[in-house]
């Protein structure tokens, strides 16, 4: 028997894979987005879980991991430093797939240092700044999620943000991974992979909309038609 294997590896400018997350503590949606085959992990936040009623954190947060083969951001809610750092190691205990999410604030980056240094992934949520960015990426965080939808509220453009913060981080070479969160509509997801942002985290009706076009929907109708009619020819 000879076995053909296929080299599908096609060298690019990075070698980097775009991913996308959905953001969303609802495991149906989750479940869905995961069966679409191009989910790479998931964010969620306190406001999600309430959305959902999940009281039990961690065992809401297990089912998650296992509905997906990727990371899953998990938010603390402790705000000084030992504390967080006792939440955080708790939450991380959870599953390997696990991201503590750490609120951007003084104590927030001096746990992340500390979550590093132990091996514990993490990822800095609440960013509105490149300087709050920079600090993030000292620090260690494994991703920033700079929240653009926030930002554009208040007639201040998000994308912008994305911009700045992949220039400064490809300037030094830092790994921290741009996660850009609070997205809105299929133009930001747009926008930030032509600026090679790390991340896109999306609700699942946004990653349905990438896909849609509806001139593929007229095209296919008239290919189903052809294809019919040729079938009585
Ligand atoms: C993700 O990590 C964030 O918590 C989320 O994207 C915030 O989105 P929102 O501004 O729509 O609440």
């Amino acid at each position: 028997m000879v076995v053909v294997l296929l080299d599908q590896t096609k060298p690019n400018k990075t070698q980097k894979n775009m991913k996308f997350f959905v953001d969303t503590a609802n495991l149906d949606e989750i479940r869905e987005a995961a069966d679409m085959g191009v989910l790479d992990g998931v964010t969620t936040n306190p406001s999600l879980m309430k959305k959902v009623g999940a009281k039990d954190l961690k065992a809401h947060i297990r089912q998650i991991c296992e509905l997906v083969d990727g990371d899953v951001s998990a938010e603390i809610i402790a705000t000084t430093y030992n504390e967080m750092m006792a939440e955080a190691q708790e939450v991380a205990k959870i599953h390997p797939n696990v991201v503590v999410k750490v609120p951007l604030i003084l104590d927030g980056i001096k746990a992340i240092k500390s979550l590093t240094a132990m091996g514990i992934k993490t990822n800095c949520t609440l960013c509105f700044s490149p300087t709050q960015a920079l600090v993030a990426a000292k620090a260690g965080a494994t991703y920033i999620s700079p929240f653009v939808g926030r930002l554009d509220d208040i007639s201040t453009d998000g994308m912008d943000l994305i911009r700045s913060i992949v220039d400064i981080y490809d300037h030094y070479g830092f790994a921290t991974q741009v996660l850009v969160a609070s997205v809105r509509h299929p133009m930001h997801v747009v926008a930030a992979a032509e600026m090679g942002a790390d991340v896109a985290t999306m609700p699942l009706s946004v990653i349905k909309q990438l896909l849609r076009h509806p001139l593929t929907d007229l095209g296919l109708q008239q290919f189903l038609q052809d294809a019919e009619a040729l079938k009585n020819m």
